[in-house]
C-alpha cells in the first residue's frame, strides 16, 4: 500500500514538473490583489527558500491514501486513511468554492462593482479555495476543490511522496505544515478566519453580503468533523480555547494596524473595527416634537420615558461614538489574569490605549492608532509564549468561570459580541471544572443556565436590556453556585 501511494505520486510529480507550469485557467484572469506579490509564496521549511507545488486535494485521496471509505489504522502511523472522504462529504471547507457560484455571492460582486466573477476574483479565492499562485499550480491542483487538504497542510510536493516513510517532523522540515503544534494551527486557521496580508474582509465586504467572521478557535474546531484522532494535545477544554484567543486578538491587532495604514486615503474608519451593534440597532425617542404635537405629548412629569439599555449603561467615552470592538480581549483578559497575572496590567494598559484612540477616531492620527496597536501586538507575541504548553486542570477552570462570570455586568454591557465570547468561554470551560470533586457539567444549575445563555447569542441585533439581563442573571447563577 505504501508503495502504491509513493508511485502514483511520482506520476504526478514528474508530470507537475515537467509541464509548463499548468493554468487550469480559474485564477489566470486575475491580478494578485495590492500588497500581494511579494506575499504570496511563503518560504517553507526551516531556513530553505525553495518553492513548492501546491498538488491538490486527488493527490491525497485514492483509497489506499486518504481516501478509504472504512477506517483503516495504518500499522506504523494509526492513521485512519478516510480524512479526503470526510473532508469531501462533511467538511465546509470542501464546499468553500461552490460558495462562490451561489447568488448570494453574485449579490455581493455586483454589490462590490467586482469587474469578475467571486470564483475568478482573488478577494475572493484566497479564502474560498486552496490559494496558489499560478506558477505554483501542479497539473492535478483544481481551484474548485475549495479549501482542500494542502490549504492547512502546506505545499506537499516536497513530501507527498516520502511522508510515510520519512514521518511527520522530517516531513514539516519539507514543507508540511506543523497543524500538530496548537499555535501554528491556530494561526492557519485565524490566517482566513480574522485575515492576513492578503484575505481581508471588511465593512464593505459585509454591508455588500458576507457574514461577519466571528472565530472561536476551540468552538470552530469542535464544529469541523474530525478527520483526526483528538488526543490531550489538542487542547480540548481550555488550551485550545486560551491559544486561539490569544492568536486570534494578535492578528485582529495586526489587522487594524493595516486598515488604518493601507486604507487611510479612502476608507478609514473601517466599520468592521467598531463594534457592530453600536450602529446596528433599533432607536427610540428620537421623534422631534414636530411628530408629536400637542400638550398631551409633551413629556409630563412621573410619565415613562423608554430609555435604551445603552443610555441607561452609560457610554465609556463620548455618547454615540461607537467603541472599538473589544470581544477579542473582554473575556481572555479574566483568563489572563488566572494564568499570567503579571501580563494581565501591561495588556490592559495597551489596549486601553487603542480603544481611546479608536474612541475619538475622528481626532486621532490613523498611524497613532497603528502604533498602539503594534505595540499590543508585542505584549500578545509574549504572552503567547506563556500559554502554548498550558495545561488547564480542574482548579484553573473553576478559576477562569469565576473570573469571567464575576464580570457578567460590565461583559454584558460591553455588547453582544462581548457576551457571545463569554458564553463560547464558559462552554468550554464546564466541562474541565469541577466543584467539590464533582463535575460541573452535571450540576442541573449550570447546564441549565448554560442552555439560557446559548439564547443570547441568537440575533445580537436585537441584543436589548431584557437579553443583558438575561445574561448576567444566568452567569451570576453559575457565579454564586461556584462560590457558595
Ligand atoms: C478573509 C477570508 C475571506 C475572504 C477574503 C472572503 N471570504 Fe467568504 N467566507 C470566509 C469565511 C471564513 C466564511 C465562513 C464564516 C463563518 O461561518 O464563520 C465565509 C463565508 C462566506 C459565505 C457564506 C457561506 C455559507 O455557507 O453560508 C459567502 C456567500 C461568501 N463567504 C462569499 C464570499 C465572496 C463572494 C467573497 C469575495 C468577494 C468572499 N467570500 C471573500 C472567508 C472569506
Ligand atoms: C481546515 C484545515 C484542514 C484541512 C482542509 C484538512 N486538514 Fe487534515 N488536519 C487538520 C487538523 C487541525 C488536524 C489535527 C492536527 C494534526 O494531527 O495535524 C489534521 C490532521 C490530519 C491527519 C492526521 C490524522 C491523525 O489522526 O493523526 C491527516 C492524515 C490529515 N489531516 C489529512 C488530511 C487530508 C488528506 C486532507 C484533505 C482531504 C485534510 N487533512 C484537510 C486540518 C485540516
Ligand atoms: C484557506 C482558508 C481557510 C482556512 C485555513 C480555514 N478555514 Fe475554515 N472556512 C473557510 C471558509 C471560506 C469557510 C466557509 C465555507 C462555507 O461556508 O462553505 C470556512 C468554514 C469553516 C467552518 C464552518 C462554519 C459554519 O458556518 O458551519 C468551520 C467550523 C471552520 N471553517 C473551522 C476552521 C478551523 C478550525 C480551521 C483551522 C484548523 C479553519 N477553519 C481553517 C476558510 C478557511
Ligand atoms: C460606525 C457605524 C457602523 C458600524 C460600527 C458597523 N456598521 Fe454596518 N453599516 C453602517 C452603515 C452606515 C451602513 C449602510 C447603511 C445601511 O444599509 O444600513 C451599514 C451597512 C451594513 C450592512 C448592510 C445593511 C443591510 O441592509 O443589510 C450590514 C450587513 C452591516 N452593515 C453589518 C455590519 C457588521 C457585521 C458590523 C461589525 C463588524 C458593522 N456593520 C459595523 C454602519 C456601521
Amino acid at each position: 500500500m505504501r508503495h502504491l501511494c509513493a508511485s502514483a505520486v511520482v506520476v504526478v510529480l514528474v508530470l507537475g514538473m515537467l509541464g509548463p507550469p499548468l493554468s487550469v485557467g480559474q485564477m489566470a484572469a486575475t491580478a494578485p490583489p495590492p500588497g500581494a506579490a511579494s506575499k504570496v509564496v511563503p518560504s517553507v521549511g526551516v531556513g530553505s527558500t525553495q518553492r513548492f507545488f501546491y498538488m491538490g486535494a486527488e493527490s491525497c485521496g485514492a483509497s489506499t491514501c486518504h481516501g478509504s471509505a472504512a477506517p483503516r489504522n495504518a500499522p506504523r502511523t494509526g492513521i485512519r486513511q478516510t480524512e479526503y472522504a470526510q473532508w469531501q462529504t462533511n467538511d465546509k471547507h470542501a464546499k468553500a468554492y461552490e460558495v462562490l457560484l451561489k447568488d448570494r455571492s453574485l449579490v455581493m460582486a455586483k454589490n462590490l462593482r467586482m469587474a469578475e466573477p467571486p470564483s475568478k476574483s482573488n478577494r475572493c479565492v484566497v479564502c474560498h479555495t486552496l490559494y496558489a499562485p499560478k506558477e505554483l499550480q501542479s497539473a492535478s491542483y483544481k481551484v474548485e476543490d475549495g479549501v482542500s487538504c494542502e490549504a492547512c497542510h502546506g505545499q506537499a510536493e516536497g513530501w507527498l511522496g516520502t511522508h510515510i516513510a520519512r514521518g511527520y517532523a522530517a516531513s514539516a522540515s519539507i514543507g508540511m505544515y506543523d497543524t500538530r503544534n496548537l499555535v501554528k494551527r491556530a494561526e492557519k486557521c485565524v490566517s482566513c478566519h480574522v485575515g492576513d496580508e492578503i484575505r481581508n474582509v471588511d465593512h464593505e465586504l459585509i454591508a455588500a453580503g458576507h457574514p461577519d467572521l466571528v472565530f472561536d478557535f476551540e468552538t470552530y474546531t469542535a464544529m469541523l468533523p474530525p478527520h483526526w484522532r483528538t488526543a490531550p494535545s489538542d487542547g480540548v477544554g481550555g488550551r485550545a480555547w486560551t491559544v486561539g484567543q490569544v492568536v486570534a486578538l494578535r492578528e485582529s491587532l495586526k489587522r487594524l494596524a493595516r486598515r488604518t495604514h493601507q486604507r487611510a486615503a479612502t476608507a478609514w474608519p473601517e466599520f468592521a473595527e467598531f463594534e457592530c451593534f453600536a450602529c446596528h440597532h433599533d432607536v427610540n425617542n428620537i421623534e422631534s416634537s414636530y411628530y408629536r404635537r400637542g400638550e398631551e405629548n409633551r413629556l409630563q412629569e412621573g410619565a415613562p420615558w423608554d430609555v435604551s439599555w445603552r443610555q441607561q449603561r452609560g457610554y465609556p467615552g463620548v455618547a454615540g461614538i461607537p467603541p472599538w470592538n473589544p470581544a477579542r480581549y473582554y473575556i481572555l483578559r479574566q483568563v489572563v489574569q488566572a494564568i499570567a497575572p503579571e501580563s494581565r496590567a501591561t495588556l490592559d494598559q495597551e489596549l486601553s490605549t487603542v480603544s481611546t484612540l479608536m474612541a475619538t477616531v475622528g481626532a486621532s492620527e490613523p498611524a497613532q492608532i497603528a502604533a498602539a496597536a503594534n505595540r499590543a501586538v508585542q505584549v500578545t507575541d509574549a504572552l503567547l509564549a506563556k500559554v502554548a504548553g498550558l495545561q488547564v486542570n480542574p482548579e484553573l477552570a473553576s478559576t477562569v468561570l469565576r473570573n469571567v462570570t464575576s464580570d457578567s455586568v460590565s461583559i454584558g454591557g460591553a455588547g453582544p459580541r462581548v457576551a457571545e465570547q463569554a458564553v463560547m468561554a464558559v462552554e468550554t470551560f464546564v466541562p474541565v471544572a469541577r466543584k467539590s470533586g464533582k463535575q460541573l457539567a452535571q450540576e442541573p444549575v449550570v447546564t441549565s443556565a448554560l442552555q439560557k445563555l446559548s439564547q443570547v447569542r441568537v440575533k445580537p441585533e436585537e441584543y436589548n436590556r431584557e437579553q443583558f439581563e438575561q445574561f448576567a442573571t444566568q452567569m451570576r447563577a453559575i457565579h454564586s453556585f461556584l462560590t457558595q
